[in-house]
């Protein structure tokens, strides 16, 4: 007889992850250096905007692919107001939950302002096209919302370091080392909140096992970097992964095996219930997909690239 999963209601899977996330958002906390966006955007860059200024690819020598991975980090930054609502609305207002997500959401807004900042004053990006798509972004406000504390906690474990790494490969290919500082110090905030998340996960695991494998499975088979219901969305995806800033290849390599697969140890748990353990099943089968997706379509792209470099060396010659 199959045994019906139940996982563990929502209510009791907080209360009793209260003591946890308090302890966590204190080591935060002492982990957390104070930093300041003026200190790392160069103002000295930047000029005022004539009136009749009209922005050109020229303004900065960037590639489409590395502006496509700043054009979607910021406005995913921009997106906060929804994020912060999923998140309190699943979390609630009180307790260490609600101070989490208060603190996390001041963190968080700091990312847009030192963004933008250094993208307006390095000209990087059309301020335009920007300033619509952000409207059209925010007045949308699409963001994923996860149906339980169980998903909502695996699913920003993995986005926090999804965020990371985009924003840590997009500051090596800015060839600025300032926009590298800025990218890598945003980047180093969003791996403070992955392990937040993830520890809280691991304490989870320990609660409620079987509900946790069902959520990992859903949330990694419908993970989707965050983005989606930005302007051309498909198509900024696709640059980003050509410029090897975030693609299969990170995602399995860098998240799903090291996150979860070591650190919350899927495949050794015991006493799982009978759906736990098939959605386990099919979690492992999805990663060892992804991984071999992600080989294809790296060797795919690497073969591409030595191709139009070939047809390059003769002009170059
Ligand atoms: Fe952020
Ligand atoms: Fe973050």
């Amino acid at each position: 007889m199959s045994v019906a999963a139940d996982p563990m209601h929502a209510d009791a899977l907080l209360t009793e992850l209260e003591p946890v996330t308090a302890s966590l958002l204190e080591r935060h906390l002492a982990q957390t250096k104070e930093w300041f966006p003026h200190q790392l955007v160069p103002y000295s860059r930047g000029r005022d905007f004539e009136p009749d200024y009209e922005w050109s690819p020229d303004d900065a020598g960037l590639s489409d692919e590395v502006r496509s991975s700043l054009f979607v980090n910021l406005l995913t930054e921009d997106n906060l107001p929804y994020y912060f609502r999923t998140i309190e609305a699943m979390f609630g207002r009180e307790s260490a939950w609600g101070e989490w997500s208060r603190r996390w959401t001041a963190e968080e807004g700091r990312h847009s302002i030192v963004i933008r900042d250094y993208l307006t004053v390095t000209r990087s990006l059309d301020p335009v096209a920007l300033e619509r798509a952000r409207m059209a972004q925010v007045s949308c406000g699409q963001v994923p919302e996860p149906p339980t504390p169980h998903e909502g906690l695996v699913y920003v474990a993995l986005q926090e370091l999804a965020t990371r790494i985009a924003h840590h490969n997009t500051g090596k290919v800015v060839d600025d080392p300032v926009g590298y500082e800025i990218m890598k110090r945003v980047a180093s905030d969003e791996n403070r909140h992955h392990l937040f998340y993830r520890d809280l996960c691991s304490a989870a695991l320990e609660v409620d096992p079987s509900g946790m494998v069902i959520a990992i499975e859903k949330q990694v088979r419908e993970f989707e970097m965050p983005g989606t219901g930005i302007v051309d969305f498909d198509a900024h995806a696709r640059a980003i992964a050509k410029a090897g800033i975030y693609d299969f290849k990170i995602h399995h390599d860098q998240i799903l095996q090291p996150v979860v697969l070591r650190h919350w140890g899927v495949e050794g748990l015991t006493g799982l219930d009978d759906e736990a353990e098939a959605a386990r099943d099919a979690l492992l089968t999805r990663i060892r997909r992804i991984g071999k997706a992600g080989e294809r379509l790296a060797r795919r792209r690497a073969e591409e690239e030595a191709a139009s470099a070939d047809e390059r060396v003769p002009a170059a010659v």
